[in-house]
């Protein structure tokens, strides 16, 4: 038993007891140890017969399908940019650094946190909720889980 009352179980063998986040579902599963995606870095997963990336922005990671609506380009293969940013003609800025994924066929850029385009967040992938669950001793040995 853990702390919180809860019985610990070996995730490699163990089946995946369900705790729900708000507006989640209750399937969920691993994608990598916290240790295989540092901060800046990502890694694309299949779940459930869908390809999925996996981003670790600042510590806190973030899951988006990994289709581009436009026309069904690999967007997580994508470069990961900042936004650009600007108040009018002769003035630009960047913002929100390793935030934005920029689609490799056209180059539409959508946010990494939310799955909307940075231009029209009407047009969107889909984003799915991501928790860290801890089953090891060591933060490296915890796993980063999706939630479908
Ligand atoms: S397929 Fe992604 S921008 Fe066209």
């Amino acid at each position: 038993m853990s702390a919180t009352g809860q019985q610990r179980s070996d995730p490699r063998t163990a089946s995946v007891e369900p705790r729900r986040p708000a507006g989640s579902s209750d399937k969920r599963f691993r994608a990598a140890r916290v240790s295989e995606i540092p901060p800046g870095a990502r890694k694309i997963v299949e779940v459930e017969g869908r390809s999925i990336g996996v981003y670790n922005i600042q510590g806190a990671f973030h899951a988006l399908r990994n289709v581009c609506p436009h026309q069904g380009a690999e967007l997580c293969k994508g470069l990961v940019t900042a936004a650009v940013v600007s108040s009018g003609p002769d003035d630009f800025r960047f913002e929100r650094e390793g935030e934005i994924v920029r689609c490799p066929w056209h180059q539409w850029e959508f946010d990494i946190k939310t799955g909307c385009m940075v231009v029209d967040g009407k047009v969107r992938t889909k984003s799915y909720e991501v928790t860290v669950e801890k089953f090891g001793v060591s933060v490296e040995e915890d796993y980063v889980m999706i939630h479908l």
